[in-house]
């Protein structure tokens, strides 16, 4: 059963659930859903990708229409920056305040969102680097314009994306792809003929792709 304990560390309702002994040396997976999902949602996807691995899963604490987002937008694909930094800040705060309570390693999480979850995890990556060891980030966009380049040498990140995403056009992925890379990170980007949707073979690609840090 997922544990829902605050423990005092900030405003994410949130499941953290330890490793099992099996997992005690792989990373632990940030999930984060997409727009109108919540803590629940990704569960599985974590644990199909990284069995036996802890699991932090907060809702994001934005309401768009009664439905949960990580940050605010102020039309499909169009986002409110100002929000999407401040919400960043406040994402990364927890993950770090979670590490201090749950006990896990800080220098070993690892990303994995969907859609909104997977942008403000690109935003994460540009704006706060060093609370992540990777990312995996399925149907992402460019979340914004930095004004300076990170250092993400090192990082290696893992992209998902659809050639028929109507939400999400291939070149705004592939110039995600470019300023990570740009950045310096490992850049493994894996293209099907789908929409704006997980598939399984994306998941497949994706968990080959974690087995570095994590084996069963
Ligand atoms: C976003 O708002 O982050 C993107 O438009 C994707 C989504 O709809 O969640």
């Amino acid at each position: 059963m997922p544990h829902n304990n605050n423990k005092g560390i900030g405003s994410f309702t949130h499941h953290y659930i330890p490793a099992t002994q099996m997992g005690q040396q792989s990373p632990t997976l940030l999930l984060l859903h997409g727009t109108g999902g919540d803590e629940n949602d990704l569960l599985d996807l974590g644990r199909m990708l990284a069995p036996g691995a802890a699991l932090l899963s907060p809702r994001g604490n934005v309401l768009e229409n009664g439905m949960p987002r990580f940050f605010k937008r102020l039309a499909e694909g169009v986002f409110d920056v100002p929000d999407l930094i401040q919400h960043t800040h406040e994402l990364a705060d927890f993950v770090e305040s979670a590490s201090r309570a749950y006990g896990f390693d800080a220098d070993k999480v690892i990303a994995v969102g969907f859609s909104n979850g997977a942008n403000i995890a690109a935003s994460m990556l540009l704006l706060r680097p060093q609370v992540l060891a990777a990312a995996v980030l399925l149907h992402p966009m460019v979340p914004f314009e930095p004004e300076g380049i990170p250092d993400l040498t090192g990082k290696r990140v893992f992209i998902g994306a659809g050639r028929r995403d109507t939400l999400i056009p291939m070149q705004n992925t592939e110039q995600l792809v470019q300023l990570l890379q740009h950045a310096g990170a490992t850049v493994e980007a894996h293209w099907h003929n789908g929409g704006h949707t997980i598939t399984h073979e994306e998941i497949r690609d994706a968990k080959q792709w974690l087995n570095l840090y994590y084996k069963e």
